[in-house]
């Protein structure tokens, strides 16, 4: 009897579980190491989005599987995949702060075919190596290329500062072509490591090369407000060079920790929580309401955002039952004209996203600093990087 009334609850339990779908998504980012403050930013936007979604899933249930990274380190972020992929039976992939994580992971998704919605990592390369790749964040190409354009039209000289790794890369040979495409001449490049560089030697260097403007590409978090301070304390300011960046060097929580140094730094970039458009108005509103009145979000948490909402059109049109190959056709098609950061897209050739550039500078808004828009250099930008490849 008893055994009986077990295996009618077996199999009624067992009918229940069959129908309420769940995703699982296995999320990769940095809550420790070199910037490890950034994580918990692409984590927070995730769960934000879902939460004020969930209605629209159908009683699907997402199941966010965290892992920490520790940082740039492409073997840890290989392992933890694997394992996801493997014992977890996860249906995604998503996360991912630094590019070296990001392109040891693209052959799992590849292997495994899991969908891998890339969410910060910005190397152009990332998206070639994986038809399972998607990106929701940007490309340094597509912020650091408009700013060297910009740049040449104002100033005759230019040095360039770049970490030493993929992104880096691009930012310095992007801005240099974009400059002297425009008229402008390199003094000089200098790539210096990831980790803790000898500010005051390579910023001497910069200023004895006296150039007009200096462009640093760093990844954002703490690393940028060292650069700021260094800048300004080994007296390049005081020289006349000029700071410009992609929008890294001033990334959003980091400027109260920068100080009245960050003030009249211009960049080019995607997104500024300090944005008037009335779809950041709520989005940074719904940011603080859910972690706190002094809590913002910055360029890693809309990447983080969109990247949920990608995930979340896949999991509604599909009723929960993700089937990789559809849901790549799923995220080729979608658009979302009302993005924190204005209009974006997925361009279905690359997996790369599409989106606005804005040029802007620190300034003081209601006594904190900002990164106030001041005009947009460029209106649904492609990873020019990807576009330059096809015409070679
Ligand atoms: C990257 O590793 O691709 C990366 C990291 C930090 C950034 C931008 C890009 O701010």
């Amino acid at each position: 009897m008893i055994g009986k009334i077990a295996l009618a609850a077996a199999l009624i339990l067992g009918t229940t579980a069959a129908t309420a779908q769940t995703v699982k998504i296995g999320f990769i980012t940095s809550y420790s190491g070199l910037n490890g403050n950034l994580g918990p930013y692409m984590e927070r936007a995730v769960r934000l989005y879902l939460k004020q979604h969930e209605k629209e899933l159908g009683g699907v249930k997402v199941e966010l599987l965290t892992r920490d990274d520790t940082g740039p380190n492409p073997d840890k972020a290989r392992q933890l995949a694997q394992e996801l992929v493997v014992r977890d039976k996860v249906n995604l992939l998503a996360g991912v702060i630094f590019t070296p994580n990001a392109m040891a992971m693209a052959p799992i998704a590849t292997e495994a075919k899991v969908p891998f919605v890339i969410m910060n990592a910005g190397t152009s390369v990332i998206t070639t190596r994986s038809p399972y790749v998607v990106r929701t964040s940007f490309t340094l190409w597509q912020s650091s290329y408009p700013l060297g354009q910009w740049a040449a039209k104002k100033f005759k000289t230019a040095y360039s500062l770049v970490s030493d790794f993929g992104p880096g890369h691009d930012s310095e040979e992007a801005f240099g072509k974009g400059f002297t495409e425009g008229g402008g001449k390199m003094l000089g490049a200098v790539r210096v490591p990831l980790q803790n560089p000898d500010w005051a030697a390579y910023m001497q260097r910069v200023k004895d090369a006296k150039p007009d403007v200096l462009q640093v590409f760093i990844p954002a978090g703490k690393t940028a407000t060292a650069v700021m301070k260094n800048f300004s304390e080994l007296g390049l300011d005081k020289a006349g060079i000029k700071l410009i960046g992609p929008g890294d060097i001033t990334t959003d929580e980091e400027l109260p920790n920068m100080g009245d140094v960050a003030l009249g730094v211009l960049t080019v970039h995607h997104y500024s929580a300090a944005a008037t458009r009335p779809e950041n108005k709520a989005f940074v509103e719904a940011w603080k309401k859910e972690y706190g009145a002094n809590e913002t979000p910055n360029f890693v948490a809309v990447g983080a955002y969109d990247g949920a909402a990608i995930i979340v059109e896949a999991i509604k049109q599909q009723k929960g039952k993700l089937d990789p190959d559809k849901t790549m056709e799923i995220f080729k098609q979608w658009k979302n004209p009302k993005s924190p950061r204005g209009p974006i897209a997925i361009d279905p050739e690359t997996r790369d996203i599409v989106q606005n550039e804005y040029l802007r500078e620190v300034k003081k808004v209601d006594g904190q600093l900002a990164n106030v828009e001041l005009e947009t250099v460029g209106t649904a930008v492609k990873d020019p990087w990807k576009e330059l490849q096809k015409k070679k």
